[in-house]
């Protein structure tokens, strides 16, 4: 039980690789804020009787984020832990995309992050000296979005890879202002993983070392570390989970 009674609050855990961070932060001992637009049912089915606040809602919007790191602080009196992980993708290119699906992806993987954040940190992460940050980037940011199969349609967009870029800059940046408060942030860049978000695209995993789809178990172990008191000097970095594609 390494994370005994630390509070941690999980983006977009309804589903996917947030429902698996949710489920593994619980097992050793977390309280966790499940946070998303739908209804956590499902997550909380499998957290057996680990603690937990389920804060249903829009994370785009600053109002929302306020008062769920008030509502966790005010249930369990701190917060010591935030995944930020809820995501969009809209798929168009750069022709068709409109303004909206680009500010959706934005606002959804990159301004939600700065608020909860600041929100997070300021006061609570900062009065008590600590805090592990971890932002869910993705390969894409790093690399524009790879190309599956020929299929075009399984090709994230502009605005996802932008999106994931800015996260992972977003990442350096705090980490390099509150390291000096003991708190860390660090992110995780999957590769392809079988969630919702990539349902009905044909991944084509045989250019990877490792030829599967990523499980989002594999991406939460990643965060687990990350997330543990034992990464205090890792800070900054981006981890790539990626069944090996990104080897140069
Ligand atoms: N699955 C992959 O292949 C892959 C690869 C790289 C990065 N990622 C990243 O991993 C993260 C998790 O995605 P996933 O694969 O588990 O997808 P998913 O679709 O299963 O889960 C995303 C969750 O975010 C929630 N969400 C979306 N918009 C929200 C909003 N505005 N407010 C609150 N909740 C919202 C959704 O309801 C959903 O439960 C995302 O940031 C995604 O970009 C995924």
């Amino acid at each position: 039980m390494k994370m005994e009674n630390e509070v941690a609050i999980i983006t977009g855990a309804a589903n996917g690789i947030g429902q698996e961070v949710a489920v593994q932060l619980a097992k050793e001992g977390a309280r966790v804020v499940l946070v998303d637009l739908n209804s956590c049912e499902k997550t909380i089915g499998l957290l057996g009787d680990a603690e937990h606040l389920e804060c249903l809602g829009d994370i785009r919007d600053p109002e929302f984020v306020k008062a769920v790191v008030n509502r966790a602080v005010e249930k369990y009196g701190s917060v010591e832990i935030l995944v930020n992980n809820a995501g969009t993708a809209s798929r168009k290119n750069i022709e068709t995309m409109t303004l909206e699906d680009w500010d959706r992806d934005l606002d959804t993987n990159l301004k939600a992050a700065f608020l909860f954040i600041q929100a997070a940190v300021y006061p609570h992460m900062k009065e008590a000296g600590y805090g592990r940050i971890i932002n869910i980037s993705s390969v894409s940011g790093i690399n524009g979005g790879v190309v599956s199969g020929g299929d075009e349609n399984g090709r994230s967009g502009p605005a996802y890879s932008a999106s994931k870029g800015g996260i992972i800059a977003l990442t350096k940046w705090v980490a390099k202002e509150l390291g000096k408060y003991g708190i860390t942030c660090n992110s995780v860049a999957p590769g392809a993983t079988a969630t919702g978000i990539t349902a009905g695209v044909a991944y084509d995993t045989s250019n990877q070392v490792i030829d599967r789809m990523g499980q989002p178990s594999d991406i939460a172990y990643a965060v687990m570390y990350f997330a543990s008191r034992e990464s205090s000097y890792t800070t900054s970095q981006v981890l790539k989970v990626d069944g090996g594609i990104s080897i140069g």
